[in-house]
């Protein structure tokens, strides 16, 4: 079967990035990346592509007065690699109407909240500062409204009596590192349909790590 072409967009340090790396490296994984783009020159994230063999394309956002214009720059360079799902990992820019409707149902994101609680920035040290006592990691299909669109798997994180802002940041990630390829895979696989606001996972799918949440839950 062929693996399912993939584009990640990332803006920094792309530790989900990494993760997905190396998900498909592995020979059997159901999916390959075939381009990785950063809107910041400076972003870790184009190191780990390029020391991974990958193509790495930086569209810097300063380079663009409008921003229609960027969004085409990056539409065509998706569009160019053939790619089949777009995966934003720690993308730092909010796209707009048009671009996500063109890669509706095909482009994903990774939110560290239980989402739809804490949209936007700053999650961790909100869900401190309101006494939850649960934190965690959200992958969803991309709608226009920020942080928005039909939920894909969560992990809930149990926060500890003397979790930090860094801890928890830490700690959420680990998590998401786990959960990324194993919604890409899902989706690689015909696994996860959307439908309405909704995702329908098919029924014979396993959890696939200990402590994930799925939508089957
Ligand atoms: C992650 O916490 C992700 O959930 C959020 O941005 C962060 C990116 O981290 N959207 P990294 O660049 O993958 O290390």
């Amino acid at each position: 079967m062929s693996k399912l072409r993939l584009g990640v967009m990332i803006s920094g340090s792309g530790t989900n990035l990494q993760a997905l790396i190396d998900a498909c490296a592995q020979a059997d994984y159901p999916a390959k990346i075939e381009v990785v783009i950063s809107n910041r020159p400076d972003a870790k994230g184009l190191d780990r592509a390029r020391n991974a063999g990958l193509k790495a394309v930086c569209i810097d956002h300063k380079g663009y007065d409008d921003r229609a214009v960027f969004e085409d720059a990056v539409h065509n360079c998706l569009t160019d690699h053939k790619v089949q799902l777009v995966c934003l990992a720690g993308f730092m820019r909010l796209l707009g109407a048009d671009f996500v409707g063109r890669w509706k149902d095909r482009m994903i994101n990774i939110h560290p909240s239980l989402l739809p609680s804490y949209k936007g920035l700053h999650t961790h040290a909100r869900a401190l500062e309101d006494g939850v006592k649960f934190a965690g990691c959200t992958i969803h299909y991309v709608r226009p409204e920020m942080d928005n669109g039909p939920i894909i798997m969560q992990t809930a994180i149990p926060i500890a009596a003397d979790e930090t802002e860094e801890s928890l940041i830490a700690k959420t990630l680990t998590y998401e590192h786990r959960m990324y390829p194993a919604a890409v895979k899902l989706i690689a696989e015909g696994k996860a349909r959307v439908s309405g606001n909704k995702v329908i996972v098919k029924e014979d799918v396993a959890l696939p790590t200990e402590g994930l949440i799925s939508p089957l839950a």
